[in-house]
């Protein structure tokens, strides 16, 4: 990438300016008054870290795992719908970049390249993540799709047996490929590196439904095939059955409140992450960040904590792992990057947060993000305005 790029914020200025309004809107979005979606974004801002000094910085390492794997950091790429939508062929630059990088990447179930195909064209494994339909014969053949293609983990959302309304999507008629009404010829008019690229690629619909779920009216439309095909009666039960047809890591997506919390950790999942969907599901509930600490309170003694939702920086990562998360996941910062420069962008995205949580990491007295300790007030000072009396 030619331009400067010094932090995720000049990553998604880039995005707007190249990744067509629709597709830009549907990842810079939240439901209703977006006020959940802010939220996760500025909570971070609240908590204040514990500078040190005179410490020994040399010899430091940001190497962690998740679920049992080695990561480069303790950062995944979060499942996004779509993503090959922010730039052609992008599920399979970000698996690739983040392959390269040495962190996770998952691929969610509405992605726009098909899981067969982001294993033909990836160099590591990645993660799936599921959505389960009311048609459980197409969402068990999903799993075992995920497992003849190798994927190392499971992801299992559960905050999306309805869709969350985003009123931009609304107004944009979002859909994949774009129809060719007049101001969305207009709008890609002004997007000529997005159009060249997706004029070269065949993948421009939603690659794991097609051709493979029967009785959507309208593939096109996310609004219509998750209305018409996601099960609302979704449960706890449910967990189990995927979970032995699976039989390998299963994570468990969209978990915000203390109760289901434990309800998680009983099914016997790897790991829970924190999440209301990056903003996009109950707009009014709190952000993840806020809900981490009393989370880890119930059962971060039985099941690994994982976050997403706000971070746009190393240092959010680090505030994660201090208030007890494992594992972090980016979405909108690595869509940025995809949007704003393919498989060069979503690395610089990595880059950024790299070096952000490194310096952070070292300028707080620590040398190896394992030993964080987020019951030990050694990071954050104690004023953390989301703590709760038994953790920090
Ligand atoms: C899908 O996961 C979405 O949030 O749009």
């Amino acid at each position: 990438m030619r331009e400067t790029i010094t932090c995720i914020d000049d990553l998604k200025r880039l995005a707007q300016r190249r990744v067509p309004r629709m597709f830009y809107d549907y990842a810079d979005s939240g439901a209703w008054t977006e006020g959940t979606y802010r939220a996760n974004e500025s909570d971070f801002q609240k908590i204040k870290l514990r500078q040190r000094v005179a410490v020994d910085m040399r010899n430091r390492t940001l190497e962690s795992e998740m679920v049992g794997q080695k990561v480069a950091m303790p950062v995944a790429l979060a499942p996004t719908g779509l993503t090959g939508m922010q730039h052609a062929d992008g599920e399979i630059l970000a698996a690739r970049a983040a392959a390269k990088f040495g962190v996770p990447f998952t691929l969610s179930t509405m992605s726009i390249c098909s899981i067969e195909d982001v294993a033909a064209n990836s160099p590591a494994p990645f993660w799936f993540q599921l959505y389960v339909m009311r048609d459980r014969d197409f969402a068990g053949r999903l799993i075992d799709r995920a497992k003849a293609a190798g994927c190392s983990a499971l992801v299992l959302t559960l905050d999306l047996q309805i869709l969350g309304q985003r009123h931009k999507d609304v107004r944009n008629g979002l859909s994949a490929p774009p129809r060719l009404t007049l101001p969305n010829i207009i709008n890609m008019a002004t997007k000529p590196g997005w159009c060249f690229g997706m004029l070269g690629t065949k993948r421009r619909t939603f690659g794991n439904i097609v051709g493979h779920a029967k009785g959507v009216s309208d593939m096109s439309q996310l609004a219509s095939w998750t209305n018409e095909q996601f099960d609302p009666a979704l449960s706890w039960e449910d967990v189990a059955w995927i979970k032995e047809r699976w039989g390998g890591k299963l994570i468990l997506k969209g978990i915000l409140d203390a109760e289901d919390a434990k309800m998680a950790a009983k099914t016997g999942a790897d790991a829970i992450i924190v999440s209301n969907h990056g903003g996009r599901q109950l707009d009014g509930a709190l952000s993840s960040i806020a809900m981490l600490p009393r989370i880890v309170d119930a059962v971060g003694d039985q099941v690994e904590i994982h976050i997403d939702g706000g971070i746009r920086s190393g240092q959010d990562v680090l505030k994660s792992v201090a208030l007890g998360a494992k594992g972090t996941y980016i979405g909108r910062a690595f869509l940025y990057g995809l949007g704003a420069g393919g498989e060069a962008g979503v690395t610089k995205a990595l880059e950024v947060i790299r070096k952000e949580l490194d310096v952070t990491m070292a300028l707080c007295g620590h040398r190896d993000i394992r030993n964080i300790r987020h019951d030990m007030n050694d990071t954050i000072i104690a004023e953390n305005p989301f703590a709760t009396r038994k953790g920090m």
